[in-house]
Formats: structure tokens, C-alpha cells, sequence
């Protein structure tokens, strides 16, 4: 891939902001932060715009409550042309983190996140998603 320079104005503050968030995150320099940046938000509207994507959901909760593994797995099912894996750790005697990587359409991928972050006994979940191309 080619690299295009060009140059861009900000405000004073934005810059001392921008640099801030370059030592925080250990970028060599603030081109490959600003690459970050807007890939993020570019992912932010692929989303809206239904591409696809690849990423993982995450999700903490306690195994002794009734019918919630089974309700998780039902879930994973009914969406398994997006599912590719999931990995079960057991955190303690009771806590489970389970991290299910998926990739598709974003829409689909949100739908089904909510849908495993609903079941209820779920205690934490998060989807996170990147860029697949
Ligand atoms: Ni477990």
C-alpha cells in the first residue's frame, strides 16, 4: 500500500491531545496514531453500513445458574454461520469467562451479542469489533 503525505492543521489543543494519546498508547510517532484513529472510526461506520467484520464477544458469569450454559450454547447455535470458535475458561470455583470469536455482517454480530449478553445470569459481556479486510 502507497503512503500519501498531506498535511493537517489543528488547534493547539488537539495537537498537545493527540500526543498525549501517542506516549499513552506507545505509538513511534503520530502518523501511526492517526492511522489508528481513523481506522477505528472507519470501522465505527462500517458497522452502519453492514460490512463485514471480524471480532470477539465477551462474556463473565456464574455457572451455577440454572439453564444458562445451555441457553448460551442454544444462542451460538442459531447464529453458528458467524461463530468460528469459543473458548471457556473457569475463572474460580463459580466465575466463567467465556470468548466467542466471530466474524460477518456487523448488524448480525451486534444482534448477536445482545442476544448472549441478555441471557440472563450474565453478569458482564462486551462485543468488540475490528476491521477483517
Ligand atoms: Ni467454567
Amino acid at each position: 500500500m502507497s503512503v500519501v503525505r498531506f498535511g493537517v492543521s489543528l488547534e493547539k489543543e488537539l495537537l498537545d491531545a493527540l500526543d498525549d494519546y501517542v506516549s499513552d498508547n506507545q505509538f513511534s510517532n503520530r502518523s501511526r496514531a492517526l492511522r489508528q484513529l481513523i481506522n477505528d472510526n472507519i470501522v465505527k461506520s462500517k458497522w452502519k453500513c453492514n460490512n463485514i467484520v471480524a471480532g470477539s464477544i465477551t462474556l463473565v458469569y456464574n455457572h451455577n445458574k440454572r439453564d444458562l450454559s445451555k441457553n448460551l450454547t442454544d444462542v451460538q447455535h442459531d447464529f453458528h454461520d458467524v461463530v468460528l470458535s469459543s473458548q471457556h475458561i473457569h475463572l474460580d470455583q463459580d466465575i466463567c469467562l467465556e470468548i466467542v470469536a466471530v466474524k460477518g455482517k456487523a448488524a448480525v454480530l451486534t444482534k448477536l451479542a445482545n442476544k448472549l449478553i441478555a441471557v440472563k445470569g450474565i453478569q458482564h459481556g462486551k462485543l468488540t469489533m475490528t476491521r477483517a479486510d
